[in-house]
C-alpha cells in the first residue's frame, strides 16, 4: 500500500527535537515511554528498528485507515470504548 502522495512528496517541517518530546508528552506519553516498558501501548524503544517509515508514517498519518485495513484489536477497542 503506497504512502499518498502528499506525504510522499511533503518536506519535513523543521522542527528541533525538543518540539517533538513536547509533542510526545502531551499526546502519547499517557499510552507509551521510550525504554520504560508497556503502558496501555507498547514501549516505542527501538520501534524504528521495529517498523519501515512507511510504516510509521501511516501509522501517525492515517491510522483509522490502517485500522480498518489490519487491525481488528483496535476496531474493538474503538468499539468498547
Ligand atoms: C490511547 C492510547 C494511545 C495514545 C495516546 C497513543 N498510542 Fe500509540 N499505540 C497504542 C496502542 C494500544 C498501540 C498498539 C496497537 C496495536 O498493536 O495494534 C500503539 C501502537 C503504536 C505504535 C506501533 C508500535 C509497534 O511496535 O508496533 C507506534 C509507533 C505508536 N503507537 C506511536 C504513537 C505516537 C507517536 C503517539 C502520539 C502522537 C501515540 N502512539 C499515542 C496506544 C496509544
Amino acid at each position: 500500500m503506497p504512502v499518498p502522495t502528499f506525504v510522499a512528496f511533503a518536506a519535513p517541517p523543521a522542527q528541533s527535537s525538543e518540539a517533538g518530546e513536547a509533542i510526545f508528552t502531551q499526546k502519547c506519553s499517557g499510552c507509551h515511554t521510550v525504554g520504560q516498558g508497556d503502558k496501555v501501548g507498547p514501549d516505542l524503544d527501538g520501534v524504528t528498528r521495529r517498523r519501515n517509515a512507511e510504516w510509521l508514517t501511516r501509522w501517525l498519518l492515517v491510522q483509522d485507515e490502517m485500522l480498518a485495513e489490519e487491525d481488528p484489536f483496535w476496531l474493538f477497542l474503538q468499539d468498547s470504548s
